[in-house]
């Protein structure tokens, strides 16, 4: 990456957008005090910014880059199917390969429909569970986040729980009111519910690993417990794996856990940097979709050949290289998380590290973090100071306790080493900050 003289450039900018652009960013969790770096460009594990500055991303566009910015592979055939053309409305060989190529990494997607982002995926998954089984009521958990549409707009965690509003104005109260929000981690209170409405119930959405109220795992047998008691009553499970799809493993949460939903949402990983998601699932479910079924979804850039071209040169190399890749960076995020631990001690400070594959985060609270009651006792003035001395020290990673960072291939020893020590002199900062209560 070309190094350039540093310059100021980003606070002129953020002024400017702010007058074109609601809060000067195009997602709210960009925004960040006190202001965001703006992006010149990007390669491997580095960001430059327009003011001449590196840093090392450990947020990886939200979890998008599993490979790395700008992955040379993925740009190649990008630019040969630029060549060819952009948008046909109408089919391509490719949009079967990039099918087959998915029901055969995860064999519950039967069939799929390809759409551009992870809330088109959750909201069609749900409308299509609620056509299959003639039921009005979703079950979600607090604190997972399905995207940033109404039905699921409700105690969602990223950008929703960090800006204090965990529903949205402009969702009238009768689009939530088929909304069950439960906690996560707790299986008697799904119990409860499907017990009482059980049959009223069309969906249980999850996120297998919830990476946006920071990172919570699933506590030893729950998600087969929810397996179980969705089979049980017909609920529709739909596992949104838009972050855990091809991170967790190859075949995601439902692989690594061996849990098999009926739906699947994913995104992300999928698209190396282009915008392209996926919901899919048996076939019985897929078939009530227009235009065989009455359940319609439809869209302009559905099953975009450029975006296409790009899942498929991912699903490639994973499939070829997912032995090498997958404890690759599993090691390298062990060895992250195994630092901020010790280092944490260190400096005394009561915190609580998770890690799982390439995904991990800190909470600055003396409890272990199970849910999104527990992940909200978390020091955030302390998580603000790390933040802000990591950034200091040229290391990006997601601007809130409430997100998850992310280890990608391109990240190197030397990389790691680097981290290691930023993190140390984040770290004591960290520990001299006191909560204001
Ligand atoms: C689990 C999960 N589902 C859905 C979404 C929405 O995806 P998108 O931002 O592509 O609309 C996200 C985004 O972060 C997510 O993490």
């Amino acid at each position: 990456m070309a190094k350039h003289n540093l310059k100021a450039k980003s606070k002129d900018l953020f002024e400017k957008a702010k007058n074109v652009i609601p809060g000067g960013v195009n997602s709210p969790v960009r925004a960040f005090t006190p202001y965001p770096f703006f992006v010149e460009a990007a390669q491997g594990s580095k960001l430059l910014s327009v003011d001449g500055k590196t840093y090392l991303d450990y947020c990886m566009a939200y979890g998008a880059l599993l490979l790395g910015h700008a992955n040379k592979n993925v740009c190649y055939a990008v630019e040969e199917q630029l060549s060819k053309g952009t948008i046909y409305g109408a089919p391509t060989e490719l949009e079967i390969k990039v099918a087959s190529q998915i029901s055969k990494i995860l064999p519950c997607i039967e069939m799929l429909r390809t759409v551009n982002s992870g809330t088109e995926a959750t909201m069609h998954a749900l409308r299509v569970a609620r056509g299959f089984t003639g039921r009005k009521k979703i079950v979600k958990f607090e604190g997972c986040f399905h995207g940033a549409h109404d039905s699921v707009l409700v105690s969602a965690g990223s950008g929703a729980t960090t800006f204090g509003t965990p529903t949205s104005l402009g969702i009238p109260e009768e689009t939530t009111r088929n909304t069950i929000v439960l906690p996560y981690n707790n299986i008697e209170a799904l119990e409860k519910i499907v017990k009482q409405e059980g049959n009223e119930i069309a969906a249980v959405i999850i996120e297998p690993v919830m990476g946006n109220i920071g990172l919570i795992l699933p506590k030893k047998e729950y998600l087969n417990s929810l397996r179980k008691l969705t089979r049980e009553y017909g609920i529709v499970l739909i596992f949104d794996e838009i972050i855990t799809g091809f991170r967790l493993s190859l075949g995601g949460a439902q692989e690594y856990y061996n849990i098999k939903p009926d739906m699947t949402t994913l995104g992300k990983v999928l698209g190396g940097g282009f915008p392209i998601a996926v919901f899919g699932g048996k076939k019985e479910i897929m078939r009530h979709i227009s235009p065989v079924g009455k359940v319609y979804q439809a869209g302009t850039f559905n099953g975009n050949p450029v975006s296409l071209k790009a899942a498929s040169t991912i699903l490639q190399i994973l499939n070829e290289n997912g032995k090498e890749i997958y404890p690759k960076l599993e090691k390298n995020c062990q060895e992250l998380k195994k630092a901020l631990s010790d280092l944490a001690s260190n400096h005394h400070l009561e915190a609580q590290v998770y890690s799982i594959a390439s995904m991990f985060q800190i909470f600055f609270t003396p409890q272990p973090v199970h849910d999104y009651a527990s992940a909200k006792h978390s020091d955030t003035q302390k998580f603000q100071a790390y933040f802000q001395e990591l950034l200091r020290q040229g290391i990006f990673i997601p601007p809130s306790q409430f997100e998850t960072c992310f280890v990608s291939v391109a990240h190197d020893e030397g990389d790691l080493k680097y981290t290691i020590n930023a993190f140390d002199n984040a770290l004591r900062l960290a520990s001299t900050v006191n909560r204001n209560v």
